[in-house]
Parts: structure tokens; C-alpha cells; sequence
């Protein structure tokens, strides 16, 4: 299937999973599961922008500085530490800014950014740097539509905007964060509005995406049902696999 290397040596033979969805999908938690299981590679891509807005946010960097934006997206240090059944540290500038990036305000922030076609384009190679043998699975809006176009496995994972609040809401809890779901489900109402509605890369699935709506699975399923969809890649492409 994917033959030639591309410009930086790194072979475009490296298999890819690429899971998008909306905020709330089970995404993070699904895409980090299925990467543990195949013993690939991780790409948060949600939270390289989460990285640029809150190191924005502390520079004082307005969010219509657009090349300013454009600039630290391209070189900020943001660092991932892998963390077995955990999420990835996130350094930023050396610093582990862990739950300060999970917040609701860089989360908007991060949305806000993401619009700039220019901040998009700053971080595009920085995405396909992650794809290393042996595979990765790249979690995000656009991995199968714009970043990992070629990838051989495309999900697109979905679920209703009350499934999402209520599961965003038990996150936060256990966090020891008091969130009003009713402000929650408006939140991720609108950050849908504005992610689909924008110019540059709009959230959608693939065109040979497979869809999975995740309302009222548990993620052990939707973790399953995403195996097999790679096992059957396998078994039809004779792509490498653990
Ligand atoms: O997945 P997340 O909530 O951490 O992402 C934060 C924001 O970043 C989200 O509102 C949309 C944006 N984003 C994006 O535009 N493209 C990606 N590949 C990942 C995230």
C-alpha cells in the first residue's frame, strides 16, 4: 500500500489509526486503550493546541496575533511522557502543566486557535513526526482528513452531546471539579458548532472513515469493536501489527 518515504526519512510505511470525533467522544480514552493494546505509538493531537493556547494565554498573546500564534505553535517545547494506563505527561517549557491543559477555558481557547489556518499549518509536521514504528494512533479532529490522509485505518468515533456532557462531568468530578452539567452540554454544543463550522480542516469523518456512534457503550466495547476494525486491515492489507 504506502511505499515511498517521505522528506524527513521517516518510512510513510508506518501503519496509522487514526481516531476523530468531537469533545466527549470516548476519543482519548479509546484511542490511548487501542494504542496500548497494539503497542504503538500516541498522538494527542487536541492537546498540542491545548499546549499553544494555554502558553499564549501566559504570554499574553491576543488570539488575532496570528503570526505571533502561528510562531509559538510551531516552536513551543511541548514535550509527552508516556504513561502506561495513564495519559501522556505534558510538558510544556519543561513544565508538567498536566491539569491546567484539561481545563475548560484553554479547552476553549485551544478551539479558538484551532480556527487560524496559519496555527494549523505551524503544527502539521510536528503530527507526522509521530508516526514511528512500529504504528500509531493519531487522536484529534482532522488525522484522517488532513494530517494522516494515507492512514490505512480511519474511525471516526461520535456520540450524542448529552452522552458526551454527562461522561466530560464525571471526569471533572472525579478531578474534584464542580462543573453544572447544563453549562457543560452548552459548552460542548458550542465548541461543536465552531469546530465543524470553521474553513480549515471542519470536523467530519473521512470519506473512508469508519463510523462508530459510542452512546451507551462502555469503552471496553467501543475499544473492541476498534481492534477488530485494525485486525481486519491486517488480515486484508498485510499491514504490520503486534
Ligand atoms: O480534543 P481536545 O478537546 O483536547 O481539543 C482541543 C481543541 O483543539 C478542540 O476544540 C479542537 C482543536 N483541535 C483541532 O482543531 N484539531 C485537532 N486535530 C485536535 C484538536
Amino acid at each position: 500500500m504506502m511505499t515511498a518515504p517521505d522528506a524527513s526519512g521517516t518510512s510513510l510505511q508506518v501503519p496509522v489509526l487514526t481516531i476523530d470525533g468531537p469533545s466527549g467522544s470516548g476519543k482519548g480514552t479509546v484511542s490511548r486503550a487501542v494504542a496500548e493494546r497494539l503497542g504503538w505509538h500516541f498522538l494527542d493531537s487536541g492537546a498540542l493546541y491545548r499546549a499553544a493556547a494555554l502558553a499564549a494565554r501566559r504570554r499574553g498573546i491576543p488570539s488575532d496575533a496570528v503570526q505571533e500564534l502561528a510562531a509559538l505553535a510551531r516552536d513551543l517545547d511541548i514535550c509527552f511522557v508516556e504513561r502506561p494506563g495513564d495519559e501522556p505527561e505534558v510538558r510544556v517549557d519543561g513544565e508538567d502543566v498536566g491539569d491546567e491543559l484539561r481545563t475548560e477555558q484553554v479547552g476553549a481557547l485551544a478551539s479558538a486557535i484551532a480556527a487560524l489556518p496559519e496555527v494549523r499549518a505551524a503544527l502539521v509536521d510536528r503530527q507526522r513526526d509521530f508516526r514511528q514504528p512500529p504504528g500509531l494512533v493519531a487522536d484529534g479532529r482532522d488525522m484522517g482528513t488532513v494530517i494522516f490522509p494515507d492512514a490505512p485505518v480511519k474511525v471516526f468515533l461520535t456520540a450524542s452531546a448529552a452522552a458526551r456532557a454527562e461522561r466530560r462531568h464525571k471526569q471533572l468530578k472525579q478531578k474534584g471539579l464542580d462543573v453544572k452539567l447544563a453549562d457543560l452540554l452548552q459548552e460542548i454544543e458550542s465548541r461543536d458548532a465552531r469546530d465543524a463550522a470553521r474553513t480549515v480542516a471542519p470536523l467530519r469523518p473521512a470519506a473512508d472513515a469508519i463510523v462508530i456512534d459510542s452512546t451507551g457503550l462502555p469503552v471496553e466495547a467501543v475499544v473492541d469493536r476498534v481492534l477488530a476494525i485494525v485486525a481486519s486491515a491486517v488480515t486484508a492489507a498485510g499491514m504490520p501489527a503486534r
